[in-house]
């Protein structure tokens, strides 16, 4: 029975309330809701990016009846210091072009019948008469799928040369050839493709359904650009060169022509592009009405490399980029960041009024002294804006609740909280927030998620949220997350839109946050319920959580409920590599029957197949067990 006081009031919800989290994990933005179709289009893919890469990646050299070599270099004619490397190709003549092919992401690149694409490459030549370049749709085997389109680069400078191909068929598995005529040296850089329509026809733009999936949802914020992608490698400084500055993410390295833009070895293990950069996740932000919410680093780097830097320069200057990144968003278009922004064509503000410092930096007391200055610093400048800061990356425990200690004790106004955990742990903690501190910080839940993408963990998530909307006084901003999986790059599950190249589809989360956010009431109407809910068929028979279970070689784990039956064991004989799948901290996978999470980073891969070496590591383990 439920009693519903229809003339009571509760809460007020905030039409801001549920957003999304938007981070570059799963190839979340490169091969995803960026729509660039050409992979390592300015050949700065490096194997220190990943072991795999070279600077070739997704490139083959082709020929339709010319000579010639194919190099990646490195030198002084480069197109500029933050985009090093270029493409140099010596023509050596012959009966047609020789070049290079570019295979996009996942099976190739995507092209449908009658849709017009925008192709684009800088380029000089040294040949006097200049250079025919020849631009070309295929398959795989060479055959077209569009008319050519032909371009004739002219002079030793770069210059930027572009064109409009229409395809005349429908294929996921299309490559773009680029091949000069003729004999000298043909310099490339920034080869690019981009379908005619994106989202709101944005240059530099987004996948349309990608972005309508997001729009749909009516989001009441925005956060970015992450994650651990954010806090990771702070510490490694500026002003080593832009390729030796490796997981570091510097929110100035993404603004400006994208020709510019400095790419980024990302935490998540692949070369990241920066076309979608800080301007054009403001301007997302914008198109789809939804406050932006930046998070950056405050130097103690969490996610699995808990280090605090102990320069107090380099703090000085991220707190300085701090406050000029508020000046980009904010300031009139006269300020000197705020010039960049109108130069970027967005004279206007763009309204920041929240900003978020650190994530899951779970070194309490080094995290919150340096977090103060951050906010002092932003206080004292900007009054109006709200700095969150953060728990760490649990639901509970020492660290959660010192960082909560501290920001209660220094009266910070909102703090982050994550948490990813099962579905049955969402269906008993709906009374989370009840007992919060109506008078101490509010809660930003930038991070939560059941551990699946079926229809019993959509429905434990919608339970809890009724929990958090009846708490809307307390909890003020939730985000699932994360919120784009690339189904050839899964590194981390589950997700809340999943994608490929030519098709997305919203998961069963999707469908509850999207009922959630777009029937945002304007209060909570005090209801009680006499019984309490039944559970959800595939998880009634999970039997509780189990505390961090932990063990000093991998050797011999066991985890044990409460209750003392045993969740999980493995004595480890030999190499075993279902290991592998309990890699990555805050990351739940179902081995042998159980939710099954380790805190190892994701770089500290446990086991893998063939590793020969026995080696000790610290693991923390903590497992739900499923019946059948
Ligand atoms: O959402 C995926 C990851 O989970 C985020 O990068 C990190 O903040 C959390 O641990």
């Amino acid at each position: 029975t439920i009693t519903v006081d229809s003339t009571g009031r509760g809460a007020t919800i905030d039409r801001s309330m549920y957003g999304v989290f938007f981070e570059d994990i799963n190839r979340a933005a490169d091969g995803g809701l960026y729509a660039e179709l050409v992979q390592n289009r300015s050949f700065e893919y490096d194997p220190a990016d990943n072991a795999a890469y070279t600077s070739l990646t997704s490139w083959a050299p082709t020929s339709t009846g010319g000579a010639g070599s194919v190099q990646v270099v490195d030198d002084d004619g480069r197109l500029n210091e933050r985009n090093r490397r270029y493409l140099r190709l010596d023509l050596r003549g012959g009966n047609g072009g020789y070049g290079v092919a570019n295979a996009g992401y996942n099976s190739g690149i995507r092209v449908e019948n009658g849709k017009r694409y925008d192709f684009s490459v800088w380029a000089r030549t040294d040949r006097a008469e200049g250079t025919p370049v020849t631009v070309e749709l295929t398959d795989p085997a060479g055959q077209p799928l569009a008319d050519a389109l032909r371009l004739q680069v002219k002079g030793d400078r770069w210059a930027k040369y572009t064109g409009t191909i229409r395809s005349r068929a429908t294929s996921s598995l299309g490559r773009l050839a680029v091949t000069g005529g003729g004999t000298g040296t043909l310099r490339l850089d920034m080869v690019s493709l981009f379908p005619k329509d994106t989202f709101r026809n944005r240059p530099n733009g987004m996948r349309v359904d990608l972005a309508d999936k997001i729009a749909a949802l009516k989001p009441g914020f925005l956060r970015f650009p992450g994650g651990c992608l954010v806090n990771t490698g702070s510490h490694y400084g500026y002003d080593a060169p832009n390729f030796e500055r490796k997981r570091s993410y510097q929110w100035k390295d993404t603004i400006g022509p994208v020709e510019q833009r400095a790419t980024n070895a990302n935490f998540w293990g692949y070369n990241q592009s920066y076309g979608i950069g800080y301007y054009e996740y403001f301007q997302f932000s914008e198109d789809i009405g939804a406050m932006p919410l930046p998070v950056v680093p405050a130097l103690v780097t969490g996610c699995g490399q808990n280090r605090a830097t102990e320069d107090p320069a380099l703090l000085q200057r991220h707190i300085q980029d701090t406050l000029d990144l508020i000046e980009f968003a904010n300031g009139p278009a006269t300020s000197t960041w705020g010039r960049k922004r109108a130069e970027m064509g967005h004279p206007a503000p763009f309204n920041l009024t929240h900003i978020g410092v650190g994530n899951e930096e779970n070194l309490p007391d080094a995290f919150f002294s340096r977090f103060t200055q951050f906010r002092a610093a932003i206080e004292a400048k900007y009054p109006k804006i709200t700095v969150i800061g953060n728990s760490g990356p649990d639901d509970t425990g020492a660290t959660f609740d010192r960082l909560w200690e501290l920001n209660r004790g220094a009266k910070v106004g909102m703090v982050d909280e994550h948490y990813y955990n099962s579905p049955q742990w969402f269906l008993q903690n709906n009374q989370r927030y009840d007992s919060y501190d109506r008078n101490g910080p509010k809660v930003f839940l930038g991070e939560y998620a059941s551990l699946d993408n079926r229809w019993g963990n959509a429905l434990a998530e919608a339970a809890y949220m009724t929990g958090l909307e009846r708490n809307a006084d307390v909890v003020k901003l939730a985000s699932y997350a994360p919120l784009l999986a690339n189904t050839d790059y899964v590194q981390w599950r589950p997700d809340m839109i999943w994608f490929n190249n030519q098709a997305s589809w919203g998961s069963t989360s999707y469908e509850t946050q999207k009922l959630f956010m777009t029937n945002v009431g304007e209060h909570v109407v005090p209801s009680k319920a006499s019984a309490t809910p039944g559970t959800v068929a595939p998880i009634s028979g999970a039997i509780g959580l189990s505390t961090w279970a932990t063990s000093a070689s991998y050797d011999d784990v066991k985890v044990t409920a409460a209750d003392g039956s045993t969740l999980f064991a493995d004595d480890f004989s030999g190499n075993d590599a279902k290991w592998a799948k309990v890699a990555g901290r805050g990351s739940w996978s179902i081995v042998n029957g159980a939710y099954v999470q380790s805190d190892q980073g994701a770089e500290n891969t446990l086991v893998t197949a063939g590793d020969s070496a026995w080696q000790n590591y610290d693991l923390n383990v903590r497992a739900t067990k499923l019946a059948g």
